[in-house]
């Protein structure tokens, strides 16, 4: 492997780190973060600002200091300037699993944006040898056995029940999971973009690890309720929005993990510092059943915080809703002696707290 990848701590020089959808929520995260801790990192990145609220985060990495280039990662020219690298985080994206059925994206632009987009940054590590960690999802495991799961009801919140699926177990679903379509369109993206992904890598001998993602969430999320429910909710509650629960029993048992992006840059410097030989190259990266949370203790949450404020009920489904994704993190946890140090309590707290300073964030980022 070549010695670039790995920090020489002797004789160490600045890790040319490019970060791509850098406007987005978790780009822009990971960008602030690794400046605020001084990692050893030159950050640039590339965003076409498309998501509402990602040009603010442009202007406030330019006054740190962040080169952002504006630019369309569909166009493979858009990348012809990037200058020398050593790796590149991908977060752009069409991230929303409604994406490419929801009337807003088309399919074609959905694939467009996700895939062949995560193509021409192949062709960008390939060029400048440079290392990829790709920002995957919980998406690509499949719909049917994790839509047929058997569940009770405990403390406000779904629980898987006996007998479990294969690959998974209570600790969540691993990595060994079916990944057979229907993924939906967004995880079928996804799941391409991790096999091409490691093709590449193999093929033209440039380190690549794929960060399977359950839900990151923190202050300053773009929140809809698609994509960024957790900011979405609370956002909401703060301001008295009208909330409403759908699918299932419409009364908010739905389950899901988080993960605050600091706690997943944790883990990008401890693989970007690490030996890859032998390494699995595909993790699930999430807050683990630690950080489960259904919408109605979310609510339970939100109203301890802001005084009670009514949810109604709404006996609509939607495409690809399930009742309990929580990604076992273990192989993480064992591969990189990594664990998420940041509470749910905490990046709930954290978000509440931007909310009220931030009233109007909905209107800007839905
Ligand atoms: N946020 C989550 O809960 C979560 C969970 C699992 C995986 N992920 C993955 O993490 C990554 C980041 O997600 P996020 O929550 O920050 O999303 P986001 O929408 O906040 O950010 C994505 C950014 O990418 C940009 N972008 C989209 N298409 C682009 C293109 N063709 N060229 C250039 N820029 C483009 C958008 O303008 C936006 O700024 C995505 O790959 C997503 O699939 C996110």
């Amino acid at each position: 492997m070549c010695a670039k990848f790995f920090w020489d701590w002797e004789n160490r020089v600045a890790t040319r780190v490019f970060i791509t959808g850098i406007c987005g929520f978790v780009g822009n995260m990971l960008a602030k973060l690794a400046a605020e801790h001084n990692l050893d990192w030159e950050i640039s990145g590339i965003d076409n600002l498309a998501r509402p609220g990602s040009d603010i985060n442009r202007r406030d990495l330019m006054s740190r200091g962040i080169n952002v280039v504006h630019g369309d990662l569909r166009n493979s020219s858009d990348l012809d300037c990037i200058g020398d690298i050593d790796w590149v985080i991908d977060a752009a994206a069409k991230p929303s699993v409604l994406a490419g059925v929801d009337g807003q994206t088309s399919s074609r632009q959905l694939v467009e944006h996700n895939l062949i987009g995560t193509l021409n940054v192949l062709e960008l590590c390939k060029r400048s040898q440079a290392g990829l960690v790709l920002l995957s999802s919980s998406r690509v495991y499949s719909i049917h056995p994790l839509a047929k799961l058997s569940i009770e009801i405990r403390d406000g919140a779904y629980v898987p029940k006996l007998p479990f699926p294969k690959g998974m177990t209570e600790a969540g679903i691993s990595e060994s999971f079916s990944t057979t379509p229907p993924v939906s369109l967004y995880g079928s993206t996804k799941r391409a973009s991790e096999q091409i992904a490691l093709e590449y890598a193999a093929t033209f001998g440039f380190p690549c690890l794929v960060n399977r993602c359950g839900i990151l969430a923190g202050a300053g999320q773009f929140g809809r309720p698609d994509q960024g429910i957790i900011a979405f909710w609370i956002h909401s509650h703060q301001a008295r929005r009208s909330l409403h629960y759908t699918g299932f029993d419409a009364l908010g048992h739905q389950v899901r993990d988080c993960l605050h992006p600091r706690d997943l840059l944790a883990l990008i410097t401890r693989q970007m510092q690490s030996e890859l030989h032998g390494m699995p190259l595909i993790t699930n990266v999430s807050g683990g059943v630690e950080s489960a949370v259904s919408l109605q203790q979310l609510t339970a949450w939100c109203d301890r915080r802001f005084g009670i404020h009514p949810v109604s009920s709404q006996h609509t489904n939607r495409p690809f809703d399930l009742p309990w994704v929580v990604l076992d993190n273990k192989l993480a946890k064992e591969t990189w002696g990594w664990r998420p140090e940041t509470e749910k309590e905490e990046i709930f707290a954290e978000i509440a707290d931007y909310a009220e300073q931030n009233p109007d964030w909905l209107d800007i980022s839905s």
